[in-house]
């Protein structure tokens, strides 16, 4: 019977994912940057291109901190996330909600990092692995940043532009909710339709 496979095979498992997850991220965010019409967004996907350069780098040094050899494993999660990304660079949005849905995207692959940094941090930290914990840590701390980064330019303008174009028929239809002669059963109608918007 062959030995179980232990924490460090996870370990190295993980850092496999991560590193080829990294690697499809530097494809993606060039396109992000692209798709961006707010400069600061454009500015934000392209210093985090950067980083992410660098996390590959820094995931090499990990595996040679620990005498193994680079290696990359397909990161299906990544992919499916990079994947819902395309698919909303696709439709057909006005600026402002482009923005916004890459402003999403972007974050669901930060907190997909972020987990995956975590726990190889975690792990690293309690086998023993100083100097690959501190490296991990390192690249952590840049995707919380990013994480932030984008939180900051979605709460700082871009949610709200995308929001005020979000129902472009409504001040018409204001204008008719406050007619006197909407102010029968057609105005409590007309508010019934919609009853979640404010
Ligand atoms: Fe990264
Ligand atoms: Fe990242």
């Amino acid at each position: 019977m062959s030995e179980a496979k232990t924490l460090h095979d996870a370990f190295l498992d993980e850092l496999r994912d991560s590193y080829d997850a990294e690697k499809q991220l530097t494809k993606a965010l060039p396109k992000m940057a692209r798709a961006a019409t707010s400069p600061e967004l454009r500015a934000a996907f392209e210093s985090h291109l950067e980083e992410t350069r660098g996390h590959v780098d820094r995931l090499e040094r990990v595996f040679e901190s620990l005498d193994e050899k680079v290696r990359g494993k397909h990161c299906d999660g990544i992919a499916g996330i990079i994947e819902e990304g395309k698919s909303a660079m696709e439709e057909d949005f006005d600026e402002a909600t482009m923005d916004a849905c890459l402003i999403a995207g972007g974050q669901r692959a930060e907190h997909y990092e972020m987990a995956a940094y975590g726990t190889l941090v975690a792990w690293a930290r309690l086998m023993g692995h100083k100097e690959a914990a501190d490296l991990l840590q390192q690249t952590l701390d840049e995707e919380k940043a990013a994480d932030k980064k984008l939180s900051s330019l979605a709460e700082g303008g871009i949610n709200q532009q995308a929001a005020d174009g979000a129902h472009p028929a409504d001040d018409e239809e204001e204008d008719e909710d406050e007619a006197p002669a909407r102010a029968g059963r057609g105005a409590a109608s007309a508010v019934a339709k919609r009853p979640a918007r404010r």
